[in-house]
C-alpha cells in the first residue's frame, strides 16, 4: 500500500506532518511530493524541520506565478512523479493550487485520489480556494471530511456515499505542538518587549484583503488603532503588497514581523489577548487554543468556530475595532474538530478503502 502526498503551500505541511506520522505507525509506504509553491524557507523548510517530516521524496521547484501558470506547472511535472510511483493514492490537502494540480493529474493517469479537509465551503466563488476545493472534491474517489458541516456539505453536492467523517489533522498537529510549548519562552514578546495578554497576533494574506489599495489601506488603519499592540506576521505577499500601495506596516499599534516557525506561532497565539486574521487555519487555531479571534472577511468556511463564541467576522475599520474589543468568551467544551487523532483515522480508511485492497471474503 502506497500513499503519494502533494504538498506546496504553508497550511499543507502542517497537515502532513500527522499524515507522516500515521503513515509510518501503520507501517504504509509514503511518498512526499513537494510541488515548491512555498519556498522561502520560513513558509517550507522550518516546518519540516520542526514537525519532524521526512524530507520531500520528490521536489518539483514551480516556484510562484499566475493561477494558470503555476497550477500548469505542477500538473505538467506530476505526471512522470505519478507515471513513476504508481501510488494506491494520492492524497490532495486542503485548496491550493497545489491542490487543484495534484487532483487534475491523478484523474487523468487514473490514480485514486483522496481530498483531505474535503467539503469545506466559504461559498465565495470569487476566492482561489474555492474554486480549487470544490473542482478536488468532485474530481476524488474519496472526500475525507474534517467536520459534520463539510459532510453535510459533501451530500449536498451528491458526494455523500464517497465521503467519510475523519476529523480535522491540524488538531492533531495542534494538540501536539500546544502541549510542547506550554511554559516555555516566547522569544516574540521578549523581542518585541510584549506582556502575555497584552497584544494582538495577526496575519493577512488573501488576495481579496491585499490586491485592491483601499482594502488593504482599511486594514493597515484599523490595526493600526487598536487598543493594544498588534503584530503583524507578515507573509512574503503582504510586504509586496504593502510596498507596491505605498502603505507601512508600522504605524500606531501596528508592528510588522517576519512568519514565525510553527511552535513559535502556537506560543505567541497562546499568550495573545486576541487573532486578527484572515487565513482559515489560524482561525481553527485560535478556537483550539481558547483565544478570541477576529477574522477579516465576510464569510468563514470554519463556521464551528463563528457559532461558539469565538470568532467575529469583522468586514470594515469600525467592525474590526469592536470585534477585537470584545470580551473572552465564556468556557466552551464542544469539540467540532475531533479528538485530535484524525490521521490515523485518515490512514486506516485509506488502507480499508483502497482500490487495489483484497475485498472482504
Ligand atoms: C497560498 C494559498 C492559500 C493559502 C496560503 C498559505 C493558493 C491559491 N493560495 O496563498 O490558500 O492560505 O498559500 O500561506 O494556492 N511568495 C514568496 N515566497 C514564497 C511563496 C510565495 O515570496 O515562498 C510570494 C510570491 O510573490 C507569490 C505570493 O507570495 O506570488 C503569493 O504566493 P502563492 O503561493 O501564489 O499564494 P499564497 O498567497 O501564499
Amino acid at each position: 500500500m502506497k500513499i503519494l502526498s502533494v504538498v506546496g503551500a504553508r497550511p499543507q505541511f502542517v497537515k502532513l506532518a500527522p499524515i507522516a506520522q500515521a503513515a509510518t505507525a501503520a507501517g504504509v509506504e509514503h511518498v512526499i511530493v513537494h510541488t515548491g509553491q512555498h519556498y522561502d524557507p520560513m513558509l517550507s523548510d522550518v516546518f519540516f524541520r520542526d514537525l519532524g517530516i521526512p524530507a520531500p521524496d520528490v521536489h518539483l521547484g514551480v516556484g510562484s506565478g499566475s493561477h494558470g501558470v503555476q497550477t500548469g506547472a505542477i500538473l505538467g511535472a506530476l505526471d512522470a512523479v505519478l507515471d513513476e510511483h504508481r501510488p494506491d493514492w494520492v492524497l490532495a490537502y486542503g485548496d491550493t493550487n497545489s491542490t487543484l494540480a495534484a487532483a487534475v493529474a491523478a484523474v487523468k493517469l487514473h490514480v485514486p485520489l483522496a481530498h483531505l479537509e474535503a467539503g469545506l465551503r466559504s461559498f465565495n466563488r470569487r476566492m482561489p480556494e474555492e474554486h480549487n476545493r470544490v473542482l478536488t472534491d468532485h474530481a476524488a474517489d474519496l472526500c475525507l471530511a474534517p467536520t459534520q458541516v463539510a459532510m453535510d456539505h459533501l451530500a449536498s453536492e451528491g458526494l455523500g456515499r464517497r465521503s467519510v467523517l475523519v476529523g480535522d489533522v491540524m488538531t492533531d498537529v495542534l494538540f501536539q505542538v500546544r502541549d510542547s510549548v506550554v511554559g516555555r519562552d516566547v522569544p516574540l514578546l521578549t523581542e518585541l518587549g510584549l506582556e502575555p495578554g497584552e497584544y494582538h497576533l495577526a496575519t493577512i494574506h488573501r488576495a481579496e484583503n491585499t490586491d485592491d489599495r483601499d482594502r488593504m489601506a482599511m486594514i493597515v488603519e484599523a490595526l493600526s488603532s487598536l487598543d493594544r499592540s498588534v503584530v503583524l506576521l507578515a507573509h512574503p505577499r503582504v510586504v509586496a503588497k504593502a510596498a507596491e500601495h505605498g502603505l507601512s506596516l508600522d504605524a500606531g499599534s501596528l508592528r510588522s514581523h517576519a512568519p514565525l516557525a510553527y511552535p513559535d506561532l502556537v506560543a505567541a497565539a497562546l499568550r495573545s489577548r486576541g487573532v486578527v486574521t484572515d487565513s482559515g487555519g489560524l482561525q481553527k487555531e485560535a478556537f483550539l487554543l481558547r483565544v478570541p479571534c477576529t477574522t477579516i472577511r465576510t464569510e468563514t468556511e470554519w463556521v464551528e468556530t463563528v457559532d461558539l463564541g469565538w470568532n467575529v467576522l469583522a468586514n470594515d475599520a469600525d467592525a474590526i475595532r469592536g470585534a477585537v474589543a470584545r470580551p473572552v468568551p465564556g468556557a466552551t467544551e464542544e469539540a467540532p474538530y475531533g479528538d485530535g487523532n484524525a490521521a490515523r483515522r485518515v490512514v486506516e480508511t485509506l488502507v480499508e478503502l483502497a482500490p487495489s485492497a483484497p475485498s472482504p471474503a
